[in-house]
C-alpha cells in the first residue's frame, strides 16, 4: 500500500492569457520508506506538483481533475477534496515539505530553536515545554547541528546550517512523507552533496517516504529509489533508478542522459536537446515533446501518448519508445571526443 498515490492529477493556473497547464494528468505512487525522484527542466511543473499535494496553492490555481490519496496509517484520504481546515491535520504532521528557497524561510528575528519549537507546539498542543525542547535538541543532533546553536539567530548560521535547520523543522512533527523541492540548490556544491547524503541517511534511519525534486540528474541518481521524468506538465517516464539510467525508453530521457557528461569511461561529446520546452499556455497538440523529438511522426503530432506500463514498474508516455543501452551508469555509448 503506497503512502501517497497521485492519480491523473490536473492543476492549472488561471491567467489573463488563459490557463497555464502546469500539471496535466500526472500519476505516480510513493511507497513506504521509498525515495521517488522527480526531475525535469525549469518550469516543467515540479514545484506545482508539490504545492498541489500540500494544497499550498496561489489563488489562481485550479484543480481540474484527479486525486491525491494519502495513507495516514489509519485511513486513506483524498487531499484534493478536503476543506482547508481538514487539510491542516495532514500538513507537516502527515506530509511536510522542504521548500526550494528554504533557507530564507527562517524568521530572522527569532532564535532558530524557538522557531522549530513553535512549529511543533502548533501541532502537538499537549506537548510540555520540556519535552518539546528535548525533541528540538534531538532534531538538531539528527541533522548534524550542535544543540548549543538552538539559542542562536539565523544570521549566525552559514547557508548549510540554515538548510539543516529547515530540514529539522520539516522533521519536527514526524511526518510519513517529506517533499524536498530542490533543497540544496542555493548552496555550494560540496555543502550540497553533504546535505543531500545526510538527508538520505535520515530518510533511511527513520524509514520515511520522500519525494525529492531536482533539475540535477546526478543528484537524483544518487538519492532516489525510483525516478520520474517530467516534461512540460506531464510525466513522460517512470522506473527504478537503474532502469532509468541504463535503459531509458522515452526520447526525452535519452536526450537528458546524452546531455549529461558521463561520470565513468571516456569523455563523451556533450549533446544538448535542440529547441525549447513549450509554452504551457499553449502546449502543442499531440505529444508535447514532438517539436524537439527526432522520432516524431504524424501520429505524435495529433494524439497525446498515454502514460502506460511497458514492462514491470516501467512507465513511458511515447508511441515509439527507444530501446537502446543508456549511458550514465554503463559508460560510453555516444561518439567519443
Ligand atoms: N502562480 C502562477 N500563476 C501562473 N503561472 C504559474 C504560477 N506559478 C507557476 N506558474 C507557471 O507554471 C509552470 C510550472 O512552474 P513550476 O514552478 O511548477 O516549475 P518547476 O519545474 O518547479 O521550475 P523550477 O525548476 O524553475 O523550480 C511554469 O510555466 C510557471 O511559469
Ligand atoms: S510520442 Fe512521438 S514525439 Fe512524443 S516522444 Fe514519443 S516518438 Fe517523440
Ligand atoms: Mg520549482
Amino acid at each position: 500500500m503506497p503512502v501517497l498515490s497521485v492519480k491523473n492529477l490536473v492543476m492549472h493556473y488561471r491567467t489573463k492569457k488563459g490557463y497555464v497547464r502546469a500539471v496535466d494528468g500526472v500519476s505516480f505512487d510513493v511507497g513506504v520508506g521509498e525515495v521517488l525522484g522527480i526531475v525535469g527542466e525549469s518550469g516543467c511543473g515540479k514545484t506545482s506538483i508539490s504545492m498541489a499535494i500540500l494544497r499550498l496553492l496561489p489563488e489562481n490555481a485550479e484543480f481540474r481533475g484527479g486525486q491525491v490519496l494519502f495513507d495516514n496509517g489509519n485511513e486513506t484520504v483524498d487531499l484534493v477534496g478536503l476543506a482547508d481546515s481538514a487539510m491542516q491535520k495532514y500538513r507537516w504532521k502527515g506530509i511536510s515539505m522542504i521548500f526550494q528557497s528554504a533557507m530564507n524561510s527562517l524568521n530572522p528575528v527569532y532564535r532558530v530553536g524557538d522557531q522549530i519549537l513553535e512549529a511543533m507546539k502548533r501541532h502537538y498542543s499537549e506537548i510540555s515545554k520540556e519535552a518539546a525542547r528535548k525533541r528540538v535538541e534531538e532534531l538538531f543532533r539528527l541533522v548534524g547541528l550542535d544543540p548549543k546553536r538552538m539559542r542562536q539567530y539565523p544570521h549566525q548560521y552559514s547557508g548549510g546550517m540554515k538548510q539543516r535547520a529547515v530540514i529539522a523543522m520539516a522533521l519536527a512533527c514526524d511526518p510519513r512523507l517529506v517533499i524536498a523541492d530542490e533543497p540544496t540548490t542555493a548552496l555550494d556544491v560540496i555543502v550540497q552533496d553533504r546535505i543531500m547524503r545526510e538527508l538520505k541517511r535520515i530518510q533511511k534511519d527513520l524509514d520515511m517516504s520522500m519525494i525529492y525534486i531536482s533539475h540535477d540528474i546526478a543528484v537524483i541518481a544518487e538519492i532516489s529509489d525510483r525516478v520520474a521524468i517530467m516534461y512540460a506538465g506531464k510525466l513522460v517516464e517512470l522506473a527504478d533508478t537503474l532502469t532509468i539510467f541504463e535503459r531509458p525508453m522515452h526520447p526525452y530521457t535519452n536526450g537528458l542522459m546524452n546531455a549529461f557528461p558521463s561520470v565513468v569511461g571516456q569523455k563523451r561529446k556533450l549533446r544538448t536537446i535542440q529547441g525549447e520546452p513549450p509554452d504551457l499556455l499553449k502546449p502543442p497538440s499531440g505529444c508535447r515533446f514532438a517539436p524537439r523529438c527526432s522520432y516524431a511522426d504524424g501520429r505524435c503530432k495529433e494524439a497525446d501518448p498515454e502514460f502506460r506500463i511497458l514492462e514491470e514498474g516501467h512507465y513511458v508516455a511515447c508511441f515509439h519508445p527507444v530501446e537502446k543501452e543508456g549511458c550514465l551508469i554503463k559508460g560510453v555509448t555516444e561518439s567519443a571526443e
